[in-house]
């Protein structure tokens, strides 16, 4: 359906940006930070720089809020580092990590920008990863909420939305490439076993958000690629179905409805596969009542039809940002995915769909009846600086201006969504790519060949947002 109009954004819808602490502090080993696994995976990333510095927000956060507050913003969504607040194992917080995070916190309060904190976005300290096997231990749990419960403590009273796990879902799926995954030649059973103990992470810490933090909301923030079939034919409906249910749904209904569905009780028992939940465990999901869905969505996938006696095919990401590296997995008798040739695509083959984030938001409801917020949703491009130091990101401005149209459209058909924060405020790490994969609308003066000044350069996409911002985004364009 077409509107007549200009959609609406509701009064005091929150317009921010995101990032992640990994992605964007650096200062990894000041001020009693300990190593996280992911500092020792973005070593391996080569050519691509380290988290070691990244954007140098641990030093610049006075002047990057600065920039968010020149640009109108009512949101920021960032992470904690957990090596920051619990540094080893004694049990001991460290007072210097909580002080970072309070200051940065009384930067955004002050200037009317509402804090939405991820408390988990892949830097685990190495100390909990040696002591529990990562997320294959239980004994995880305990630590992960005591973790959570010095958060909130400190945090609460200034901090209201909360988020859990970034991408549990994703983690789960590209266990490899997130660095969840220790065993590859089990991860098939062992992924289920992982996801369990992630679940009941999640279900304490939404648990313990509603104790000790007064009006504290909390949400899950699932990597959503929604599947389109290929076409009308009733078999690629059903492999479409397959395969959101095994890429996303399953953790959506799991969180929403606080119970495994039955597609993936089935799926279980066919693969003879044992999850291990115990006795409890159930009676502890049924606890954790989550507040809205944070939704991290750039792209769109399809799905076909896998006949049973194909040949496997596992996906085969693009990794270097040169197009048409992109392999296409085929799970026999589940689904294969396929190319969308109604879609442009990046430089790192994702699609640019700007509908489907109307076509998400809507299901989101659909499914769920929940409140959302958009936490993620960007463009990565290869950037540099011009000759006259400016950066004039227009494919950038445009794919934002048609995501963000179809945001309106899909609230204007009754999704409610209450915020839009993309990826990413500055330039900051890709989770593979370095700083060769840009998302910032402000630019960061250094590259991953040498470190250069970390000058922030707003760039054209920056004063572009800051208009729809205030105009409540009555100056988004149609689109085309
Ligand atoms: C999201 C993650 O999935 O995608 C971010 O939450 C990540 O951490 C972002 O950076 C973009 O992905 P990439 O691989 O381009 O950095």
């Amino acid at each position: 359906m077409h509107f007549k109009d200009q959609p609406t954004f509701p009064d005091n819808f929150l317009w921010g940006a995101s990032s992640a602490a990994w992605q964007v502090e650096g200062a990894v080993a000041e001020d009693g930070r300990s190593t996280a696994i992911i500092d020792l995976n973005s070593k391996k990333k080569k050519p691509y720089t380290d988290n070691s510095i990244a954007a140098d927000h641990y030093h610049k956060y006075k002047e990057d809020v600065q920039l968010m507050a020149d640009a109108g913003f009512t949101s920021y969504r960032f992470s904690i580092a957990w090596p920051r607040i619990y540094p080893d194992n004694s049990g001991v917080q460290n007072q210097l990590g909580i002080d970072f995070y309070n200051q940065l916190i009384d930067e955004l309060v002050a200037h009317g920008i509402t804090p939405i904190v991820t408390l988990y976005h892949y830097d685990m300290p190495v100390w909990v990863d040696e002591e529990f096997n990562g997320w294959y231990d239980r004994g995880i749990i305990d630590a992960f909420d005591q973790y959570v419960r010095t958060c909130f403590n400190a945090f609460g009273d200034r901090v209201k939305y909360w988020l859990a796990i970034n991408e549990q879902n994703m983690q789960i799926v590209y266990g490899d490439w997130l660095g969840v995954c220790k065993y590859p030649e089990t991860w098939f059973e062992d992924k289920w076993r992982v996801n369990h103990i992630m679940n009941l992470c999640h279900a304490k810490a939404v648990i313990a958000c509603h104790e000790l933090v007064e009006d504290g909301k909390i949400g899950p923030v699932p990597g959503m690629v929604p599947f389109y079939p290929e076409s009308a034919k009733p078999e690629d409906q059903i492999a479409a179905m397959n395969a959101e249910e095994l890429t996303e749904k399953i953790w959506n209904d799991f969180n929403a409805n606080r119970e495994y569905n039955g597609f993936i009780k089935r799926y279980w028992k066919e693969h003879d596969i044992d999850p291990d939940i115990r006795p409890g465990d159930m009676e502890l999901v049924a606890q954790a009542k989550i507040d809205f869905f944070g939704i991290n969505c750039y792209r769109s996938n399809v799905a076909k039809e896998s006949p049973v006696d194909s040949q496997r095919q596992e996906i085969g990401l693009n990794k270097s940002g040169k197009k048409g590296e992109f392999v296409y997995p085929n799970y026999p008798g589940i689904f294969a995915q396929t190319v969308n040739r109604f879609v442009e695509t990046t430089d790192w083959d994702w699609e640019i769909d700007p509908v489907a984030m109307r076509y998400l938001l809507r299901y989101m409801e659909d499914h769920y009846h929940l409140p959302m917020v958009i936490t993620e949703n960007g463009y990565g491009a290869h950037e540099t600086l011009g000759e006259d130091g400016k950066v004039h990101d227009q494919e950038r401005i445009a794919f934002l201006n048609d995501q963000i149209y179809q945001v309106g459209l899909a609230i204007e058909d009754g999704a409610k969504v209450f915020g839009y924060n993309p990826w990413s405020f500055t330039d900051l790490l890709s989770t593979g790519n370095g700083m060769a994969k840009r998302y910032g609308l402000v630019y960061i003066n250094t590259t991953d060949e040498a470190l250069l000044d970390l000058r922030r350069i707003p760039k054209d996409s920056y004063y572009w947002y800051k208009e729809v911002i205030h105009s409540n985004g009555q100056s988004l364009k149609r689109p085309e």
